[in-house]
């Protein structure tokens, strides 16, 4: 089986990612250190695939650890590179541990990866380097505009060093960039999913905590953008339809059939929802009433924002499979497994 290392495995997608990889015939190795993520997923990966994964409790900022995985692990094919700090409002108040944290530890993979002779890297960057686009959908050549926030402008540094460093003589990695959209949802297993740690600053676990009545209400950032119903639009993607994205683009590595040395997909649905549509979609998924107010915008808010997904379909395949009605009852269905 080909081993192929996943760092931030245990965090909402890379754990999705696990599993979607051991299915596909891959042997997934977990680097993670647990600071945004419970050693509970391994149970739930476990009980999942019926199998132990392997899993290092390490940073990645940490190269003497990182070799020192490679070199016992013997023969590690490639790594999909999850490990980051990903929450918007904090990176604003810690901006230098996020650029430390998420530029420099894909640095320090970049020259491990090197050292170790192992070519093949995805990396999880995110629609945020679009900034406020001037057209909708965003196509992958879609010029990228100021980020944000920090934890925007870590997404956006970190393609440019991948891009600098594989233009250099020596280079020996090829890339896969995946430009997440806005991923929800949980396994249809409810063994693993999105655990956010206190209030959710996401749309969706605040939705279904709120329902678990967990929270009072969820509060609609603003309804007076220029949108159909006047709330912010997104592209909703299922986790496990993104989960799939990273088998098929491993394996495009891993086949030589990279066109670039770097390739750039964006993943997303294709379709834009409003948070109205959510709100009013999540509904009908659970059964549940929500309670729900409008109130000011959230600074640093996108007004709308949706891929287009016709790069990753017709060069991939990939397509994603999951409506967004699916993907907020899987939500549900982990947030009731959650015993809080
Ligand atoms: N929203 C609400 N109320 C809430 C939470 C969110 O109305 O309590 C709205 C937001 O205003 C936005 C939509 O729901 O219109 C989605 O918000 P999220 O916070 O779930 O996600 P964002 O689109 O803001 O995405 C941000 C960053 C991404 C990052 C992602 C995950 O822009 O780069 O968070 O952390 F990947």
């Amino acid at each position: 089986m080909t081993k192929i290392l996943v760092t931030g495995g245990a965090g909402y997608i890379g754990s999705h990612a696990v599993v979607e990889l051991a299915q596909a015939g891959f042997e997934p190795i977990i680097v993670d250190n647990f600071v945004n993520s419970e050693t509970t997923v391994l149970a739930g990966l476990r009980e999942i695939l019926g199998r132990e994964v392997p899993c290092y409790r390490i940073d990645c900022g940490n190269a003497e650890a990182l070799h020192e995985v490679f070199r016992k692990e013997g023969d590690i094919k490639g790594v999909i590179h999850f490990a980051a700090y990903k929450a918007v409002g904090e990176s604003v108040q810690k901006p230098l541990a996020y650029f430390h944290n998420n530029v420099g530890s894909l640095i320090t993979l970049l020259q491990v990866m090197k050292d170790e002779g192992v070519e093949n890297l995805v990396f999880s960057s995110s629609c945020t380097v679009y900034g406020i686009p001037d057209q909708l959908p965003v196509t992958e050549a879609t010029p990228t505009k100021p980020a944000s926030s920090p934890y925007g402008r870590t997404k956006q540094m970190c393609e440019d060093v991948v891009h600098d460093s594989s233009q250099a003589a020596d280079n020996t990695t090829h890339t896969i960039l995946l430009r997440y959209f806005n991923p929800i949802g949980a396994h249809e297993s409810a063994k693993i999913g999105e655990l956010p740690l206190g209030v959710p600053n996401n749309l969706v676990p605040f939705i279904t905590q709120t329902a678990a009545g967990l929270r009072d209400k969820l509060t609609i950032f603003g309804n007076d953008y220029d949108t159909p119903d006047g709330t912010n639009v997104r592209d909703y993607i299922h986790v496990v339809d993104l989960a799939k994205a990273h088998v098929v683009a491993v394996q495009r590595l891993l086949d030589r059939k990279a066109s670039e040395v770097v390739e750039t997909f964006n993943v997303g649905t294709g379709h834009g929802n409003t948070v109205l549509e959510v709100v009013k979609a999540f509904e009908e998924a659970s059964g549940q009433k929500l309670n729900y107010s409008i109130g000011p915008r959230r600074p640093g808010d996108v007004p709308a924002i949706y891929a287009d997904a016709t790069k990753a379909a017709e060069v991939l395949g990939f397509k994603t499979e999951t409506s967004l009605r699916d993907a907020l009852a899987s939500a549900w269905k982990w947030q009731q497994s959650l015993v809080r």
